[in-house]
C-alpha cells in the first residue's frame, strides 16, 4: 500500500509515480487555498485516481469526476475510491470524448497527462468558464527545452532556448500556447503559479472572461533577445523578435518566443502555499522548494553564475555571495528554483559583470 497524504493507494498500478508527490501536495495545497464545498472539479487524467481522492479527502471539495481512458486505470480509480471511502464520479472515456459531449461545466481543470498538454488545452477550455482554474502538468521538457526545436515550433508554435534558460523559457512558451487558445474562447489569464521540478512543468492558471483580458493577455507575450557570448537579453511584447544585436557586446543575438512575458507568480497564492507546505508537509525537501518559489523576485529570466564564470575562465564564484552585494547596492536579487546556480534581480549583465569579476578576483 503506498500512503500519500490522507489517501491510501494500491501500489500494483502502472500508474502510481512517487516521484510526482511533491506536484501533486501543491496541487492539493492549491485546492486547500481555493476550493469551496460547490467546487466542481475534473481530474482528467486519473491514472490511479490519487489526485481526485486527496482532493476528496484534503480539500472542501465535494464533487469530483475522475476520468481515465485506460480500462485498467479505471479499475484501480474504483478500488482505491472504494479503499479510501470516497465517491467521485469515475468515468472511463478520453478527456477529448468527455468535453465534446459535456454539458458541465468545471471550477478546477487537472490535467496531467503522459508527455504534452498540446492535446488537451482546447478541450480544457471548452469545459471551464470564467474564473476557472486550469492546473496543467507537461512532462515533454525535450520538446519546450529545445532539444527538438522544430517538433517545439509545430506543436507549440514557438521558437526555444536550448541553454541554460531553457526551462524558464518551456514553461513562458507553454502559458503563452494556453493563451492563444483561452482568447479563441474569450478568456484572458492570469497565472498563480508555474513550478519546473525534476521534468514537470506545472502551471496553475485562472482563466478570465471577456475580450479585453484575452487582448491584455496576448499583449504580455512576445520574445525574448539573448546574446550567447556576454549572456545579454531583452524582452520585447509583440508578434515579431524585433532585436537581432546584443546591445552589450554588439555580437548577433538569438530570438526565442513566442512565449509569456508575464508573471510566473502570484505572491499572495505562492505564500498561502508555502503556509499550507509548513503545516502539512513534513519532507524538508519540499518546504524548501516552496520556500524559494515563494521568494523568487519574479523577473523575466535569470542568469547563471557558473555560465557567466565560465564564459569568463575565472573561478567559480557563490550565488548567494553575488545577491548580498546587488542587495547591498540596492538592486532586488533572489535565487530561482529554476537553477540552483541562477539568480533573478533586476541588475542588468554590465552590473552582474563587475560584480562577478570583483568577486573572481578575490580567489
Ligand atoms: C501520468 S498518468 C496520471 C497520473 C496521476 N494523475 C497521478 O498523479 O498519479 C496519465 C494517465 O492519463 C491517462 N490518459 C492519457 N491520455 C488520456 C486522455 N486523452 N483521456 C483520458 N485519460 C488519458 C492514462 O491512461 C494515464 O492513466
Ligand atoms: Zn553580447
Amino acid at each position: 500500500m503506498y500512503k500519500e497524504g490522507k489517501a491510501a493507494i494500491r501500489q500494483q498500478s502502472a500508474f502510481l509515480n512517487s516521484k510526482a508527490k511533491f506536484i501533486r501536495d501543491l496541487s492539493v495545497g492549491f485546492m486547500q487555498i481555493k476550493a469551496n464545498k460547490n467546487s466542481n472539479v475534473i481530474d482528467a487524467t486519473g491514472g490511479t485516481g490519487i489526485r481526485g481522492i486527496r482532493y476528496l479527502l484534503e480539500s472542501k471539495a465535494k464533487n469530483v469526476t475522475i476520468l481515465d481512458m485506460n480500462a485498467s486505470a479505471v479499475k484501480a480509480i474504483k478500488a482505491n475510491a472504494l479503499l479510501n471511502k470516497v465517491k467521485p464520479k469515475i468515468v472511463k472515456i478520453s478527456f477529448q470524448e468527455f468535453s465534446n459531449s459535456s454539458k458541465e461545466k468545471f471550477d478546477f481543470i487537472d490535467i496531467d497527462p503522459f508527455g504534452g498538454l498540446h492535446p488537451y488545452i482546447y478541450d480544457a477550455i471548452k469545459i471551464a468558464k470564467g474564473g476557472s482554474y486550469l492546473m496543467l502538468t507537461a512532462t515533454d521538457t525535450a520538446v519546450l527545452c529545445g532539444a527538438h526545436r522544430d517538433a517545439c515550433v509545430k506543436l507549440y508554435g514557438a521558437i526555444p532556448i536550448h541553454n541554460e534558460l531553457c526551462h524558464e523559457a518551456g514553461i513562458r512558451i507553454l502559458i503563452n500556447y494556453v493563451v492563444g487558445i483561452a482568447a479563441q474562447f474569450n478568456f484572458g489569464i492570469e497565472v498563480s503559479l508555474s513550478v519546473f521540478q525534476a521534468h514537470y512543468f506545472r502551471i496553475f492558471i485562472k482563466l478570465v472572461h471577456g475580450s479585453k483580458s484575452a487582448l491584455d493577455s496576448i499583449s504580455r507575450c512576445g520574445y525574448v533577445s539573448y546574446c550567447e557570448s556576454c549572456k545579454w537579453r531583452s524582452c520585447r511584447i509583440g508578434v515579431l523578435p524585433l532585436q537581432t544585436k546584443c546591445e552589450n557586446c554588439g555580437s548577433n543575438a538569438k530570438a526565442a518566443g513566442r512565449m509569456w512575458l508575464g508573471n510566473l507568480y502570484n505572491k499572495r497564492d505562492a505564500l498561502d502555499l508555502l503556509k499550507y507546505f509548513e503545516k502539512n508537509i513534513t519532507e524538508k525537501s519540499e518546504i524548501s522548494m516552496m520556500e524559494k518559489i515563494s521568494e523568487e523576485y519574479d523577473s523575466l529570466f535569470f542568469y547563471s553564475i557558473p555560465v557567466i564564470t565560465k564564459s569568463k575562465k575565472i573561478p567559480s564564484v557563490s550565488p548567494s555571495a553575488i545577491i548580498e552585494k546587488l542587495k547591498a547596492k540596492g538592486y532586488l536579487a533572489t535565487p530561482t528554483h529554476f537553477d540552483p546556480d541562477g539568480i533573478k534581480t533586476n541588475a542588468g549583465i554590465k552590473d552582474l559583470d563587475r560584480l562577478v569579476d570583483k568577486l573572481g578576483e578575490k580567489h
